[in-house]
């Protein structure tokens, strides 16, 4: 058996300009899908691919997310004299244990492989997994855990989650090539950080999982730019191709872009609808709602 992937990192130091106002005072990752935040949703998926040490990548205004991590006794005593069983038990599914999460600061923006290598010391030198919280993924097991099963049975190397996009979205991402397609995973033979259409290699695009060697914080030792003047994670998994072996992971599962106000909204959507206790009432509010503005609603 490869060593076992026991750290996550999170990296969660974006400022979210995308969702201003609304991220003005508050980080993006505890924008709400129904009724959790989205980082909730990328600890709980690391939780069941068995991550034992959850490490956050954050910088200032942030604080939030680890308050979010710990206990709030005042809070959970309140709960108790109310007699609220079942929000207590909720807070505390939701908790790491004691000493199972760290938090370093990327102290300035300079791209998704600068906030991966702010966290070099705390994973030390054992694989790990990186997981973007702005991609949730409803998928049965979770996303990490349908890679780390792949690792597992192809002996370790570095393992990327990718979907199939449309053609016209794929510059908004980094997208692979690949060969020798075995069920569900392929070898990676080519990477590119946001591409014109016509140069990116197909339209698989990485979406936001990743388990990686720790040889990877040499690459990014190097403080190479790349896309958009940032040191890019793509890029140094790139060069850590003529060494390493990349496998694909084509996830069984549906992804919602969380980054991008549309994709937000489809989520908050699709979940509430897969929510037995909101479902019923929220689907009559539908039905209700897009026929006001022009659309039609079946529900089959
Ligand atoms: C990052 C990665 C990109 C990946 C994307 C998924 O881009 O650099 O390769 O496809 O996340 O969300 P960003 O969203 O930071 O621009």
């Amino acid at each position: 058996m490869p060593r076992p992937i026991r750290k996550a990192v999170f990296p969660v130091a974006g400022l979210g300009t995308r969702f201003l106002p609304a991220t003005k005072a508050m980080p993006k990752e505890m924008l709400t899908v129904v009724d959790r935040p989205l980082i909730q949703y990328v600890v709980d998926e690391a939780r069941e691919a068995g991550i034992e040490h959850f490490i956050f990548v954050t910088g200032r205004n942030k604080s939030v997310i680890e308050d979010h991590f710990d206990k709030q006794y005042e809070l959970e005593s309140t709960l108790r004299k109310r007699g609220k069983s079942l929000e207590l038990d909720l807070l505390e599914q939701d908790l790491p244990g004691a000493g199972e999460t760290s938090f370093t600061r990327q102290q300035e923006p300079l791209g998704l492989g600068h906030a991966i290598w702010c966290a070099r010391h705390l994973v030390g030198e054992e694989p790990f997994a990186v997981l973007l919280p702005d991609m949730i993924m409803k998928a049965s097991p979770g996303c990490l855990a349908q890679m780390v099963d792949v690792y597992n049975r192809r002996d370790g190397g570095n393992v990327i989650a990718v979907e199939e996009t449309p053609w016209e979205q794929v510059h908004r991402y980094g997208v692979v090539g690949g060969a020798d397609w075995q069920d569900n995973h392929f070898t990676v033979t080519q990477m590119v950080e946001k591409p014109k259409r016509e140069h990116a290699p197909s339209n698989l695009i990485i979406s936001g999982r990743y388990i990686l060697q720790p040889e990877i914080f040499r690459e990014l030792d190097r403080q190479e730019t790349g896309a958009g003047g940032e040191i890019q994670i793509t890029d140094a998994m790139k060069r850590m191709m003529w060494s390493q072996h990349f496998h694909g992971v084509k996830y069984d599962g549906v992804t919602y872009d969380c980054g991008d106000k549309v994709g937000f909204l489809a989520a908050n959507i699709a979940l509430a609808l897969e929510r037995e206790d909101i479902a019923p009432a929220f689907r009559e509010v539908l039905g209700k709602v897009i026929p006001q503005h022009g659309g039609k609603l079946s529900w089959g």
